[in-house]
């Protein structure tokens, strides 16, 4: 047989360890995985061990945001609310290839540490629909490396003012793949209700993917997460259906917590925590005790629910830190979320690798599998545990069966 790439003795990710195997790539496709396949490939890696993944899946990213920290100011206060404030400053002089620019130097430094399905949300509270309109052409622009996909966010609410439903109407003509939604932000609870439910509809009349910004603050008295999950059943689109945050989820009483887990049981729909994120913009008006303000990612795991984790920013006005680096989100994942142990380190690699290809509905776009495209990367690792405790380098990135990236880990020398 003739194939375009072979990678020699790779450490499959879902293999027993030491069980090395042969994963031979024609063009686009994965066309053979076994010990010592007797191929001629025109290239050839020596994997020799290395772990090798499906690639990172980034599930919640604002990549129309993203690197502009300190334009026009920085956020001194470090909250959520500055934050929109700025960002309502920074988006009047918003263009087309601003967006462009930045989102795509943002999409190839997530590529260059493997990450290769990106899922970004784009404000469409703004009247001439520059974001949206940017990261549609993005979307277009790095199709041939990259799957992105867009959401339709209303930032600002989808009630927030007088022409907000209409421009997210017109957002979905233009082509996003999700509705979104931000229903603890609206003017009022009955607002946030009616937006859930509108949204719902949209998805409906437009056949689009739903990720909704649900509850993202730190007030016990914001439930939009259980309306969500109530629409999730009554609509039958459970797995279609992701709330993104939910951080007030941390603050709900247990009783409360208990009765609602039984309905996000029912409903199936996904979720995503952005550690990092949440970590920094929540707790902000507590004195001490401080709160984590991260969802209950540990027992919505527990429960068999699909969680993931997301960058959410990178250098924006919300966070001005971030590279863009998956298993820096996984890091944290493990540290705030008290996933120690070892299955649970496990399942932090998975919440930026297979949760988020579940979230983003990927299907059989994903995986490493014949007959699947050649989608993987091959780390500086031997296992998930090593990758998240060294934030291992990324070795080779493979897009749709050419390497894409390379890279080599720094090299450490002593001279005593
Ligand atoms: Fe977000």
């Amino acid at each position: 047989m003739d194939v375009t790439l072979l990678l020699r003795q790779c450490q499959l990710i879902d293999r027993e360890p030491g069980i090395w195997v042969d994963v031979a790539i024609d063009q686009h496709e994965i066309v053979a995985i076994a010990p010592d396949l007797a191929v001629s490939a025109q290239k050839t890696l020596e994997v020799n061990g290395k772990l090798v993944s499906a690639p990172f899946v980034e599930s919640h990213i604002h990549l129309d945001s993203a690197l502009t920290a300190g334009e026009p100011r920085w956020n001194l206060s470090g909250t959520l609310f500055e934050g929109i404030d700025i960002w309502r400053d920074r988006k009047q002089s918003l263009t087309v290839e601003d967006v462009k620019a930045r989102a795509i130097r943002a999409l190839r430094q997530q590529a260059e540490h493997g990450v290769l399905f990106v899922r970004s949300h784009a404000d469409v509270s703004e009247a001439n629909l520059t974001a949206l309109k940017g990261l549609l052409a993005v979307r277009e622009a790095v199709k041939d490396w990259m799957t992105l996909q867009v959401v339709a966010f209303p930032q600002d609410g989808l009630y927030g003012s007088e022409r907000n439903e209409a421009l997210m109407v017109e957002a979905l003509r233009l082509g996003t793949d999700a509705v979104g939604g931000i229903p603890h932000y609206e003017l009022t609870r009955e607002d946030g209700v009616r937006s859930v439910h509108r949204i719902f509809e949209l998805a409906q009349e437009y056949d689009r993917l739903i990720d909704i910004h649900c509850d993202e603050i730190d007030d016990p008295q914001s439930r939009f997460l259980e309306v969500v999950a109530a629409c999730a059943i009554r609509s039958g689109l459970g797995p279609r259906v992701t709330a993104s945050h939910t951080t007030a989820f941390g603050s709900y009483n247990d009783a409360y917590a208990l009765k609602l887990m039984g309905i996000l049981k029912r409903s199936q729909i996904n979720f995503i925590a952005n550690p990092l994120i949440n970590i920094t913009l929540q707790g902000r008006t507590d004195t001490y005790p401080k709160r984590r303000g991260v969802t209950r990612v540990k027992e919505l795991w527990q429960s068999g629910l699909n969680v993931s984790f997301g960058h959410d920013c990178i250098q924006d006005p919300w966070y001005s830190l971030g590279t863009g680096n998956l298993l820096a989100v996984a890091d944290m994942g493990v540290h705030v979320c008290q996933m120690t142990g070892r299955d649970e380190i496990n399942a932090c690699f998975e919440m930026v690798t297979g949760g988020g290809a579940k979230t983003l509905n990927l299907g059989e776009n994903y995986g490493i599998e014949v007959g699947r495209p050649a989608n993987l990367i091959v780390l500086s690792a031997k296992d998930r545990y090593e990758a998240i405790l060294n934030r291992s380098t990324v070795r080779y990135v493979i897009s749709k069966g050419r390497v894409l990236v390379e890279t080599h880990p720094p090299q450490t020398t002593w001279h005593p």
